[in-house]
């Protein structure tokens, strides 16, 4: 069949679109470059917040008309959503065929097989075992995403993704080392180890490493970056900040997602830290890691935040003084404990609060990156920008870099003057060194 994938949500989605493209290429199917030339259509969907999943009932909806109209289309449908009442309800009001579940995504030829020689539809929600199949990495791919392990075991009260993504179970060292290499072997610069909380990898597993002692082995594979998210401040722990600090190729920046800076708002989302051990970790990030560069995610006007609530985000937010942060409106998620406990406050406060909190937040970007001006970084240059006029990469430190597309005749690595800074963009000149890696022409 001619398959196209569509990939929302967070990197651990596209990693899964990874595997399944893989296994479609080796079931003799084509993947497709737009949706109007496909036969068979998946969403990959998340359902982290309300958003996610207004735009995935825009898009069931279109293909639905498409195929009143008359189109031959098979619509599949995977990822968190897949995995939720709410999800499956959607499903079966728009008709898709083809509906795997996170821990399921290995059934997609299985599927298929339903839909093209029985016209069957198929659902499968379990979650597998050995969920990952060897991957390699598509031709020309410079960053690899690498889940080292699926699902979590804490319960914030706001968050689905325990329901959707089911209890942790952390990877074996076997297989993500083979995978690690397999990147290597085929020109991966860069490797991203994925889980939502990749500091609880191998807890309670004798026979695993700790994530610390993991990191530096995949670091000692002598890939020219490892990268790795997301931090849950519970368990970073000092071997972690050890390990960073002394593998010269992991990078120098870490993802610690907060969420607010009251004890009170992170009682009721039952985050197990409060603010004084938060800004203890921080300090002693920042005294063990010269320049490393720290980012988090901040959700505003939890259920029950007061104006108090809130101006302690705010200060915390200057006491670390972030180089960047993702920051959420606070959105109530059927089948979550705060969306049944409590109370969600007016818009009008939310909304009122995130503009408060983005204005904090481009203050402090705008600070944190101007201190790069004027010195060299490795960057990661990967495509060109949307404007044509620019390449885009990033920096080991995670920052996005523009250089003028006339001074690059391959991506890869290169060392960049850092020319000038905006809070969510450094623009340089290309200083030193280029890796060869891929021809531009070739992969544009
Ligand atoms: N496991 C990671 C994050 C997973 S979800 C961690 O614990 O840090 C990514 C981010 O989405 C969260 O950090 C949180 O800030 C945000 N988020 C999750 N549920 C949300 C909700 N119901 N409303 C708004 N933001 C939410
Ligand atoms: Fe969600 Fe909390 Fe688990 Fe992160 S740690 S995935 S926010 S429940
Ligand atoms: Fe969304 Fe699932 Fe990731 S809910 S953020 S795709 S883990």
């Amino acid at each position: 069949m001619l398959v196209h994938v569509i990939t929302h949500g967070c990197q651990m989605n596209e990693y899964d679109t990874h595997t399944i493209l893989s296994e479609l290429v080796a079931g003799g199917h084509q993947i497709v470059d737009t949706p109007a030339d496909a036969e068979l259509i998946i969403l990959n969907t998340c359902a982290v917040r309300g958003k996610p999943v207004e735009k995935v009932i825009s898009l069931l909806g279109e293909f639905r008309k498409q195929k009143l109209a008359g189109r031959d289309l098979t619509v599949g449908m995977m990822g968190c959503l897949a995995q939720l009442e709410e999800g499956q309800a959607l499903a079966k009001k728009f008709g898709v065929d083809i509906l795997v579940g996170p821990g399921a995504i290995t059934d997609i030829l299985k599927a298929i097989e339903a839909v093209e020689t029985r016209g069957e539809s198929f659902w499968s929600l379990d979650f597998k075992d050995d969920l990952h199949s060897y991957l390699t990495p598509p031709p020309n791919t410079l960053t690899g995403f690498l889940t080292i392990m699926r699902g979590c075991n804490h319960h914030c009260t706001y968050c689905i993704v325990p329901q959707t993504r089911g209890p942790e179970v952390s990877r074996s060292l076997e297989s993500i080392m083979h995978e690690a290499r397999a990147m290597q072997a085929a020109g991966v610069q860069e490797i991203y180890l994925l889980g939502q909380n990749v500091n609880s990898y191998g807890l309670g597993r004798p026979d695993l490493p700790s994530f610390a002692e993991l990191l530096r082995l995949v670091a000692a594979t002598g890939i020219p970056r490892v990268k790795f998210t997301t931090s849950h401040p519970m368990n970073f722990t000092s071997d972690v900040i050890d390990a960073m600090a002394e593998c010269d190729n992991v990078c120098k920046y870490i993802h610690l997602p907060v969420q607010s800076g009251s004890d009170r708002v992170l009682r009721r989302m039952a985050r197990e830290y409060r603010r004084a051990r938060y800004l203890e970790i921080i300090a002693e990030i920042k005294a063990k890691i010269p320049d490393v560069v720290i980012s988090t995610d901040i959700i505003v006007g939890f259920p029950g935040e007061t104006e108090e609530d809130f101006e302690a985000t705010l200060t915390l937010y200057d006491e670390v003084g972030f180089d960047h942060a993702y920051m959420f409106m606070y959105s109530a998620r059927p089948g979550t404990p705060s969306y049944k406990h409590f109370k969600d406050l007016p818009r009008e406060v939310k909304t009122e609060r995130l503009g408060r909190l983005i204005e904090r937040q481009k203050y402090w970007s705008n600070r944190r990156n101007a201190r790069w001006v004027g010195r060299n970084l490795r960057v990661l240059v990967k495509e060109v920008a949307t404007d044509g006029q620019y390449l885009v990469g990033h920096s080991d430190q995670n920052h996005t870099v523009l250089v003028p597309k006339e001074q690059v005749r391959t991506l890869g690595l290169h060392e960049v003057r850092i020319d000038s800074a905006t809070p969510h963009t450094l623009y340089g000149t290309v200083a030193g060194f280029a890796t060869e890696a891929i021809p531009l022409m070739m992969a544009s």
